[in-house]
């Protein structure tokens, strides 16, 4: 369905994805994983045409989509769940829904929009809402349920786990496992290592713009390297509130980085 191939992607003169090769096959869910800074965004900016790759190709359903505008990429099937939810916090829920269906002329999108209260009940009670009053967990819901309401054939999820407590990401884990039961693709990146791969068919492990390991989830669960750097109980990142962004973004507290790099600030962590 997807394919990646040898891509290398740049910020001016720097490097954020250097030969990135990569594959996803229809009906499976793929992990992307890797610690921040490595380069996971960039490649999902790549694939839905927010930046252009300075070589290599994009395959969608084998047609090559690299130079493709967003808006035509989502048109073909792509939808993307982007880092930090987004999620417009002046505007009723039902209306963030239906910035996710803009493209469409078609009548079948309040259908869709019952489709998605549906999956996510908890959204139609709070359908007249504002989209900042909502808990992070039901944002992230919420952000997910907006991809959606343009009918992907592809839904990637940019972390969708972070700053939500364990037992939140574990119930945001389960609507990305029904939502692929029920026909939807996804490519689904995270920090959280373990949260992905207990979800994912398949994994590739991106460190510094380049994959460096791929395989099913069991055998990356399996492998040494992977339990050492990302599932390691002493490695594990310390996510907590932002101490800088009040709005309730998580930020890194582990005492080794010294910038926060998650707060759209970037500022410095006094943590
Ligand atoms: N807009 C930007 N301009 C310049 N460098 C950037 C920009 N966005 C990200 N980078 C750099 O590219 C690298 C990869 O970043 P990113 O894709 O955000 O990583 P991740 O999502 O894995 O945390 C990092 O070194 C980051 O600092
Ligand atoms: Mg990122």
């Amino acid at each position: 369905m997807l394919q990646l191939s040898d891509i290398s992607t740049y910020y001016g003169q720097i490097r954020a994805l250097e030969w990135v090769n990569l594959k996803v096959n229809p009906g499976e869910i793929v992990a992307l994983i890797g610690a921040n800074g490595a380069g996971k965004t960039t490649l999902l900016n790549t694939i839905c045409g927010v930046l252009s790759p300075k070589h290599g190709q994009v395959l969608f359903d084998d047609k090559p989509i690299s130079h493709f505008a967003a808006e035509a990429i989502v048109q073909l099937g792509i939808s993307h769940v982007p880092e930090r939810r987004q999620v417009f916090s002046g505007l009723s829920v039902s209306d963030n829904l239906l910035l996710g269906a803009y493209h469409r002329r078609d009548k079948a999108v309040r259908q869709d929009l019952d489709a998605v209260f549906e999956l996510f009940p908890i959204l139609k009670e709070r359908q007249k809402q504002a989209g900042g009053t909502l808990s992070g967990g039901e944002q992230q819901m919420l952000a997910i349920a907006r991809g959606m309401m343009s009918r992907p054939k592809l839904l990637m999820l940019d972390e969708p786990s972070v700053g939500l407590a364990p037992l939140i990401v574990r119930e945001i884990m389960r609507i990305i496992v029904d939502l692929c039961a029920r026909g939807t693709t996804i490519l689904l990146v995270e920090q959280n290592a373990k949260a992905a791969l207990q979800v994912a068919d398949r994994g590739y492990v991106l460190e510094t713009g380049r994959i460096v390991l791929e395989g099913t989830a069991k055998e990356l669960m399996a492998d040494e390297g992977v339990q050492k750097a990302y599932l390691g109980k002493g490695n594990r990142l310390q996510l907590a509130r932002c101490r800088i962004e009040a709005g309730g973004y998580a930020c890194l507290t582990d005492s080794s980085i010294e910038t926060c790099v998650v707060c759209p600030t970037r500022q410095r962590n006094k943590a």
